[in-house]
C-alpha cells in the first residue's frame, strides 16, 4: 500500500455533519463537514485511550471523543480536556494526525502522507465530469481480495472475453493487439481495440449494426485508480475505478461511471446495474487468486505482451517502494488488528514541525524514524 497519495476515500454526499468512519491503508479515519461545508479528516484514534472519534459528536467545527470528551480541532490539536481543572494546560502531545482534503468529482480525497503541498502527486483529471453531455453514477462494492489484485484486474484487457463474455468482450475474438503505453510518473494509459460487447437490454435499442472493433482507452493512475473508456457505437462509457485498500485482503471498490448516451436520470439505475454486474463477474475470480498479494519480483508471475500495463505498474511500484512510500507489511498494520500497539500514517504536520512530531503520541508508520522513548514533559511516558 502506498502512502503519499491522494486517496478518494468516500463519496462526497456521504460526508455530512455526522462524523463518518472510513478505512484506507489499514487505518481508520473520521470525516466530517465543518460549518462552512469543508471536510475534515482526522485519524480516528483518540490519543488518550484509543477510542474511535467517529463515535463522537461535533462541537462547532471540533470533534469530541465519546469516551472522556477531549475536543480536537480540525488541525488535530486537542483544545479541551474536560477532566482537567480550570487553568491546567493541554499537553502538546494531545493531538491526532489531520490529513489534507480535497473535494473533486463527487469524491472526498484525503492526502495520506506527510509530503508538503508542492511535492504531492496530482489527483487525476476526469474531463467528463464538467462536460454537460455526460451523466454520472456512483457504485461501490467490497471485494475480499488485495487491492492490487482488483486494480490489475481492471487494467487487464485480456480477461474481458472470459470473465465478461456475456457483457463486454467477445469470446470468439480474444486477441489483444499490441498496444503503446503513454506513461509518466503517475499514470500509464493505452488505446486498445477490442471486439465490442453484445447488445443486451436497454443498449439493444441503440445498436444498429455491431462494429468489428471498438477503441478502448485503459490505464492506471497511481495509487489505485483505473480508467476504462469504451467507445461504443452509440456513445462513450468512461469508468474511474478506485481500489481502496481497507486492509491487506479487503478492497472497497468505488466507481464513478460516466456515459454520454441515455443521459436521463431514468437510465441511472440501468447504468449502476451494468457496473455492478461487471464487478460481480470479477469478484470470484479475483478472490481466488494466489498468492493473495501481488508478487514483488516480476519473474514470480508470467507476463505476456498483453500484460504490459500491469508490468508498467509493477515496475513503478518497485521504484516507489525503494523510495520508502510503501506501508502495510504485516507488523505495520495493527490498527484494526489485535496487536498491542497502534500506529498511524504520518500527516504533513509531523514533517512541518519536527519537534512536534517527536512529541507525537502514536507512532508513525511507513518509514518515519522513531525517536527513542523519553519521559514526556507532562509526566506521561512515550508509548509505542
Ligand atoms: S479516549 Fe478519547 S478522551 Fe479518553
Ligand atoms: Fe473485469
Amino acid at each position: 500500500m502506498l502512502k503519499n497519495f491522494w486517496y478518494a476515500v468516500e463519496f462526497a454526499n456521504a460526508v455530512t455533519r455526522a462524523p463518518k468512519r472510513v478505512t484506507c491503508l489499514g487505518q481508520d479515519f473520521v470525516l466530517y463537514r465543518k460549518r462552512d461545508g469543508t471536510v475534515v479528516c482526522l485519524s480516528d484514534l483518540c490519543v488518550h485511550r484509543g477510542a474511535a472519534l467517529s463515535e463522537g459528536t461535533l462541537v462547532g467545527d471540533k470533534i469530541a471523543c465519546p469516551y472522556h470528551g477531549w475536543e480536537y480541532e480540525p488541525d488535530g490539536a486537542c483544545s479541551k480536556i474536560p477532566a482537567n481543572p480550570e487553568g491546567r494546560g493541554i499537553p502538546k502531545r494531545a493531538r491526532v494526525d489531520s490529513y489534507p482534503i480535497r473535494e473533486e468529482y463527487g469524491l472526498i480525497w484525503a492526502f495520506l502522507g506527510d509530503l508538503p503541498e508542492d511535492e504531492r502527486p496530482p489527483i487525476p483529471h476526469f474531463p467528463e465530469h464538467d462536460d454537460p453531455s455526460f451523466a454520472c453514477v456512483y457504485v461501490e462494492m467490497v471485494i475480499e481480495a488485495n487491492y492490487e489484485r482488483t486494480f490489475e484486474n481492471v487494467v487487464d484487457a485480456a480477461h474481458t472475453p472470459f470473465v465478461h463474455g456475456t457483457r463486454f468482450g467477445n469470446p470468439d475474438k480474444p486477441q489483444i493487439p499490441d498496444y503503446e503505453i503513454v506513461q509518466d510518473d503517475w499514470s500509464a494509459i493505452a488505446d486498445i481495440s477490442l471486439s465490442p460487447p453484445p447488445a443486451r437490454g436497454l443498449w439493444k435499442r441503440l445498436y444498429k449494426e455491431k462494429p468489428e472493433e471498438v477503441l478502448t482507452t485503459n490505464g492506471w493512475y497511481l495509487p489505485n485508480i483505473v480508467k476504462l473508456h469504451v467507445r461504443l457505437p452509440f456513445g462513450d462509457m468512461v469508468l474511474y475505478d478506485h481500489n481502496i485498500p481497507l486492509d491487506r485482503n479487503r478492497t472497497l471498490v468505488k466507481i464513478v461511471g460516466y456515459r454520454n448516451f441515455f443521459t436521463g436520470k431514468w437510465a441511472d439505475r440501468d447504468a449502476r446495474k451494468r457496473i455492478r454486474g461487471i464487478l460481480l463477474q470479477d469478484k470470484p475470480v479475483v478472490e481466488s487468486q494466489r498468492p493473495e498479494l501481488l508478487p514483488y519480483d516480476l519473474p514470480d508471475e508470467l507476463h505476456l505482451r498483453s500484460d504490459a500495463l500491469q508490468v508498467a505498474y509493477r515496475r513503478r511500484r518497485q521504484q516507489l517502494m525503494a523510495d520508502g512510500w510503501w506501508v502495510g507489511d504485516d507488523e505495520q498494520m495493527p490498527v484494526n488488528g489485535k496487536r498491542g500497539s497502534a500506529t498511524v500514517i504520518p500527516s504533513p504536520a509531523r514533517r512541518e514541525n519536527p519537534e512536534l512530531a517527536r512529541a507525537w503520541q502514536h507512532r508513525a508508520r511507513g518509514g518515519t524514524p522513531m525517536p527513542a522513548p523519553k519521559k514526556a514533559a507532562d509526566g506521561g511516558t512515550e508509548k509505542e
